[in-house]
């Protein structure tokens, strides 16, 4: 059966390059004469019959563009058997014979229900920019974070030298820490606290002494927004755990770091959360190149057939992995990586 008309949608949290990979989708299906329907807003689109067809004059300009034209939401088309129903009959009403689902874990996953257990023929696209999808050495909207990230630490890396601080900043990953220790090695901070290697206090003091010792009168600690402290040094309560660590909405544990550090080192110690900032604008040339390299195969796996697969990158091959490993647990940062941003850590 010949594929003349597919859909796209975007879920989850936005990420600059989402309308790079939605407008070489719309291109890349031209050229196969397949017409693209852009459901709006995440799953919801096709719950609630909001669907468009998109072509050369509304994907027009739009590839530097942050965000996604076609909008995005948090919705799980498995919270209601209600939902699946008005999915279903909207499918049938546009004749959709593929989905192209651009997304990070929580909507892929829901894709991967898609496909295994209702049977439609979805294609992922990885996007986040937690970079913590297994299967893909990036996903598109890193890099722009990383960049964002990095420019902060650099323009604090003159007041605190002014003001002879500790500047502590709060950065995003959800429940890795690849902006944190990406940003940390790029920007020159001199401690990273990520998820992956639970913190002990008195030794992130102790560097920032030793650091005072030697004549460096400021320094810079990223944090990431799931780090969280050894148990042997938990000085979290109860109630800050609950209130910072709560799987919808991170944050908080910034702040909490910084007033420790004043506390026990008498050194002045500010804190800046970067937060959507990480998410907004434009996008980085190498994320504009990777969301459209991912958006044309994306559709080349529709035109052959493949689905139930996210497309990815490999070194520097584009290639796909089943969507069932590519959300089969979050990618964490590899040993070598934070390794590395460890060897500046001081
Ligand atoms: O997954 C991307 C991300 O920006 C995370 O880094 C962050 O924890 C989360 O989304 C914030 O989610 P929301 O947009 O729902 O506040």
């Amino acid at each position: 059966m010949s594929i003349r008309t597919i859909g796209i949608l975007t879920g989850g949290g936005d990420c600059p390059g989402l309308n790079a990979a939605i407008r070489a989708v719309v291109r890349k299906a031209a050229a196969y004469g397949i017409s693209v329907l852009g459901v709006h807003n995440g799953w919801l689109g096709l719950i609630q019959d909001e669907i468009a067809l998109l072509n050369r004059y509304s994907i027009s300009g739009i590839l530097p563009r942050g965000g996604t034209i076609i909008g995005t939401s948090r919705i799980n088309p498995f919270d209601s058997k209600e939902y699946l129903q008005r999915i279903r009959d909207n499918w049938h009403k546009y004749g959709m014979q593929a989905l192209i689902v651009v997304g990070g874990d929580g909507t892929l996953s829901a894709a991967t229900r898609m496909w295994r257990d209702e049977g439609y023929p979805v294609v992922g696209i990885p996007k986040t920019i937690d970079n913590d999808l297994r299967g893909t050495d990036y996903t598109f909207g890193f890099d722009t974070a990383v960049d964002v990230a990095t420019s902060a630490i650099d323009r604090l890396h003159t007041t605190a030298e002014s003001h002879h601080r500790v500047m502590v900043v709060e950065v995003m990953g959800r429940h890795t820490g690849w902006i944190a220790a990406a940003s940390a090695i790029a920007g020159g901070a001199d401690i990273a606290l990520v998820p992956e290697v639970p913190f002990r206090i008195s030794k992130v003091c102790e560097i920032l002494k030793r650091r005072r010792e030697m004549g460096k009168t400021f320094s810079i600690v990223v944090v990431a927004e799931d780090a969280r402290p050894h148990p042997s040094e938990d000085f979290l309560t109860p109630e800050q755990r609950n209130q910072i660590y709560k799987h919808e909405r991170l944050g908080g544990i910034g702040q909490l770091v910084a007033n420790k550090i004043e506390l026990l080192t008498q050194i002045q110690a500010r804190v800046t959360v970067l937060g959507y900032v990480q998410r907004g604008g434009t996008p980085t040339p190498f994320d504009r190149i990777l969301a459209s390299r991912f958006g044309i195969h994306a559709v080349e796996l529709v035109v052959e057939g493949k689905f139930g697969q996210m497309v990815a990158i490999q070194g520097s091959k584009i290639t796909h992995v089943p969507l069932e490993y590519a959300v089969s647990g979050p990618k964490l940062l590899s040993e070598e990586f934070y390794r590395s941003a460890e060897c500046f850590f001081g």
